[in-house]
């Protein structure tokens, strides 16, 4: 295609958003943010990537909505942002509407009568770590040291030491990109290793945890130190978006990227980490297309040392691994 055939198919989706815009913007309230161009990678713990063209933090579950339906109307792209740790944002950024659950109205932390918490979907899970260990309520440890919220950990059935997200759900109170709310209780939602399907399309607003048992404050933060400890000799410290691929059925991907020689492999500012093999880090200003390549390189060597496949597990965000495998 021609620089000359393409000017018109920008200007064409230049137009669409300014519509877009221009419809929702005054139905929002005043407390919802709504800005264009936000960059995203300081968002990201892995610190990479370019803007949003659209993005918003909703104040409320109707204002959701309202960006939600004008959205899906348009028939526009629309990808919600947690705490930016599983993902990977292309330098180019987004062509979309980013919506991030930032605003306090979703950081309920709500120990009910009946035993459980209600937690909304921004709830970050280290304060939800920090939060239950005031109330006494143990069954969370798990979750302190993962670098994200409530919202991201149920879309990804987030896990560590041995637990996962899932594990600790009663019910899901979610929204659909058309803008019905409901409740699913655990029973009927199918969650697996690192994915929900159900909310591969709706979008979690929080959540019904229950609890292990009541214990003493004392012995939860002594269960959170020792994973704290495991966590800080076994992972690295720089900037990542945590294990960068999957873990093969009944293998490691550390390991088998260990064991490829692979420790150190860099591409730009873009290191397969020293400490911990499945993490790719930022030695200072990596960019996506770095991290990209670094990826293509791992999954090369491993698969001519050892056979095996590795699938990524960190999202990229607006795009899809194989298009750039
Ligand atoms: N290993 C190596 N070399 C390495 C890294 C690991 O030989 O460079 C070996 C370890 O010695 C161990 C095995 O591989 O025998 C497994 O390593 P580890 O215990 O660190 O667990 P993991 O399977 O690599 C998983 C999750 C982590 C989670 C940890 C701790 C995945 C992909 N990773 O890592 O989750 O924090 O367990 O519970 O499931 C994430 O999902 O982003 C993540 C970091």
């Amino acid at each position: 295609m021609s620089a000359l055939t393409k000017v018109p198919d920008l200007e064409a989706g230049e137009a669409r958003w300014g519509d877009f815009i221009a419809a929702v913007r005054p139905r929002l309230t005043p407390a919802t943010r709504f800005t264009e161009r936000e960059l995203l990678g300081p968002k990201t713990t892995m610190r990479v990537g370019g803007p949003a063209r659209v993005y918003a933090e909703p104040a409320g579950t109707d204002d959701l909505r309202e960006l939600l339906v004008e959205a899906s109307r348009r028939q526009l792209p629309v990808l919600m942002l947690g705490r930016g740790s599983n993902l990977l944002v292309p330098d180019e950024g987004v062509d979309g509407l980013v919506i991030s659950l930032g605003h306090d109205h979703w950081q309920k932390f709500e120990p009910l009568a009946d035993g459980r918490i209600r937690v909304g979907a921004g709830l970050r899970l280290k304060n939800l770590c920090g939060l239950a260990i005031k109330a006494g309520l143990k069954g969370f440890e798990f979750l302190e040291g993962i670098p994200g919220n409530v919202g991201g950990a149920l879309r990804m059935n987030a896990g560590a030491m041995g637990g996962w997200m899932f594990d600790v759900v009663e019910e899901v109170e979610m929204i659909s990109r058309s803008g019905e709310v409901r409740v699913m209780a655990r029973a009927d939602m199918h969650a697996t290793y690192r994915h929900c399907k159900e909310l591969d399309e709706a979008i979690a607003l929080g959540a019904w945890l229950k609890p292990a048992a009541s214990a003493q404050s004392d012995d939860i933060r002594r269960q959170i130190d020792v994973y704290q400890k495991k966590r800080v000799e076994s992972q690295p410290r720089e900037p990542s978006a945590g294990c960068i691929f999957k873990n093969p059925p009944g293998n490691s991907a550390g390991r088998l990227i260990d064991e490829s020689g692979l420790k150190g492999a860099r591409v730009g500012d873009a290191e397969v980490s020293a400490v911990h093999a499945n993490f790719i880090v930022n030695r200072g200003h990596a960019t996506s297309a770095d991290i990209i390549a670094l990826v293509k390189k791992v999954r090369a060597r491993v698969k001519a040392a050892k056979g095996v496949d590795l699938e990524p597990e960190v999202l990229l965000y607006g795009a899809e691994w194989k298009d750039v495998l």
